[in-house]
């Protein structure tokens, strides 16, 4: 549930001296001089609940070996949230608009891939604005003590449409019910669906 956004850096160009050109492999094989060098990143699991939690930043020690699936810690790839952990920009390219750019991207392939019916993070009071110019809302302090706390939850569900939403629009025949679910769940995120879909007669069922 990774991004990231790379350039071509030439031989003895600024961007061949970054950071992460290090560890950059050629793009293409025709040029093996090339680096491709990781500009900017997003690291997400998914995880099962509405926030990112402490456990969902951790993952078991013996991962690698066998999980239990009782073990909160780390991904859940049941889970309908996105915990997105992490957003970085190299230094030298920050406040260029690539995290808008790679955040922006991110949403949307997480949009069309119906992984999830939210993404969540968690932001210090700085970036809270940031990520609200996203279309995040600020759902107060967390409890996530990661790093020494401190951190606010944020939670996007209004681009991410929910299997919720995808089902009841499946078993939906006609225009005004289908405005009427998606007009419900637009304004009242949380719990609009399973209000209307209370109200919706459906005249098959096509699954669940
Ligand atoms: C936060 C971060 C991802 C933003 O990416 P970016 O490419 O630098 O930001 P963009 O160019 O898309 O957007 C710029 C806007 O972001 C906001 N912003 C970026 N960094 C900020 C900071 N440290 N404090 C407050 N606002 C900040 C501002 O609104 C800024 O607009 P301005 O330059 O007109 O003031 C990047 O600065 C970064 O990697 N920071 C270090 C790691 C980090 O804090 N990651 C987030 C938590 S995991």
């Amino acid at each position: 549930m990774t991004l990231g956004l790379f350039a071509t850096a030439k031989p003895n160009s600024s961007l061949s001296s970054a950071a992460t050109a290090a560890t950059a492999h050629p793009p293409d094989s025709a040029n093996p001089d090339n680096k491709g060098v990781l500009l900017a990143h997003i690291v997400s699991t998914k995880c099962d609940s509405v926030v990112v939690t402490d456990d969902s930043m951790d993952f078991p020690p013996d991962w690698r070996q066998s999980v239990s699936e009782h073990d909160r810690r780390g991904h859940q790839e049941k889970g309908r949230t996105i915990a997105l952990h992490s957003l970085g920009v190299l230094p030298a390219y920050q406040r260029m608009g690539l995290g808008r750019t790679v955040l922006k991207s991110y949403i949307q392939r997480m949009e069309t891939a119906g992984v999830a019916d939210r993404i969540a993070l968690i932001a210090h009071g700085h970036l809270v604005e940031y990520y609200e110019s996203f279309g995040f809302v600020n759902k107060g302090e967390s409890a996530a003590q990661f790093g020494g706390g401190g951190w606010n939850d944020m939670v996007d569900s209004a681009h991410v449409i929910p299997q919720s939403m995808i089902l009841t629009l499946l078993r939906s025949t006609n225009l005004p019910t289908l405005a009427l679910v998606v007009r419900a769940y637009l304004s009242d995120e949380n719990n609009a669906v399973s209000r209307v879909r209370s109200k919706v007669r459906c005249p098959q069922t096509l699954a669940g």
